[in-house]
């Protein structure tokens, strides 16, 4: 359990009971879910360039709608979260509009462009069932009334827009021929970077104070295996191939994990395994479209700014 500076809270929390107020919290209790609410409406709000940045490319009106309704989610989901945040004393207008691209905490994933139609539902079939994975497991466990709640409705959300990509993506497969083929390329990219997601595996990690708050339920690897459970089945009944398969009651991967990726050219290296050191290192420095996607939001609202000053 982490630093026990407040009995009554510590009871709270073994009780099961969900915390409603910061008045109830610690100050390290506060700081961690800040920590968890700041990932996760980083995550939602940077999801709404990259899809942008790829629905624009859409086959026909009614597909490009539902990448605009599922963008509009993400952008509700990130407003959950950042409303929170300010209920617990943070500033959300300079937490969207006023930090550096690279102090943005989502995952390295979005970070590498989505340049297609296909690319997109296949990040609504796998980024949006991780996302899909992380939340629900924060829905079912989180100790904070408030997000519990706000997760209701984005927990429905995300099942949509993981459905989205599951239709499109057998539409697409039984499309075959070339179609097919640049699924599988896509496919081939996006699958390891998802299954990255998760982050360090248990026998490295640490121990998590996430879990002593009740801020997640799972561990990496519990999370990861979950998502695995549900994307590897799928993507084999619609004639897809991914590089893992199921062992006895878990999935093992078919490929040295972690291994390096050139993002510019979306290619992983099988050759040989490299440690998480190297990945986190790849993770800081960001990847290709880190600052465009911030720029996306950021720089308009600085030019309003600019014309119509608050205090004028
Ligand atoms: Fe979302
Ligand atoms: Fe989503």
């Amino acid at each position: 359990m982490a630093t026990a500076v407040n009995p009554e809270f510590d009871a709270l929390l073994q009780k099961g009971d969900l915390i409603e107020d910061p008045s109830e919290m610690t100050a390290d209790y506060l700081k961690e879910l800040k920590h968890t609410l700041i990932v996760s409406g980083d995550t939602e709000l940077i999801s709404a360039p990259a899809y942008y940045l790829a629905a624009r490319r859409a086959p026909s009106i009614n597909a490009f709608m539902t990448g605009i309704a599922i963008i509009q989610d993400e952008l509700a989901h990130a407003h959950i979260a950042y409303h929170i945040l300010e209920e617990l004393g943070e500033d959300q207008e300079k937490l969207i509009f006023s930090r550096e691209p690279k102090s943005f905490r989502y995952p390295y994933a979005f970070d590498v462009p989505l340049e297609s139609w296909t690319e997109l539902v296949i990040a609504n079939a796998f980024y949006d069932q991780a996302g899909f994975c992380l939340l629900g497991d924060i829905h079912e466990h989180c100790s904070y009334g408030p997000w519990k709640r706000g997760l209701n409705k984005v927990m429905a959300e995300e099942n949509f827009h993981l459905r989205n990509g599951r239709t499109w993506m057998k539409r697409i497969s039984q499309a075959g021929g070339a179609a097919k083929d640049e699924l599988q390329a896509a496919v081939n990219w996006m699958f390891p970077l998802t299954v990255e997601w998760f982050g360090l595996p248990d026998n490295l990690k640490m121990h998590s104070t996430q879990l002593d708050y009740r801020l997640k339920g799972k561990t990496n690897d519990e999370l990861r295996q979950w998502w695995l459970s549900l994307v590897v089945p799928y993507c084999e009944s619609v004639g897809v191939k991914v590089p893992a398969r199921q062992e006895g009651e878990g999935w093992v991967l078919e490929y040295p994990f972690p291994c390096e990726f050139d993002a510019e050219a979306k290619r992983w290296d099988f050759s040989e395994q490299i440690s998480w050191d190297d990945v986190l290192k790849r993770w800081r420095s960001r990847g290709p479209r880190n600052e465009e996607m911030v720029a996306l939001f950021q720089e308009q609202f600085h030019r309003f700014r600019a014309q119509h000053p608050l205090d004028a």
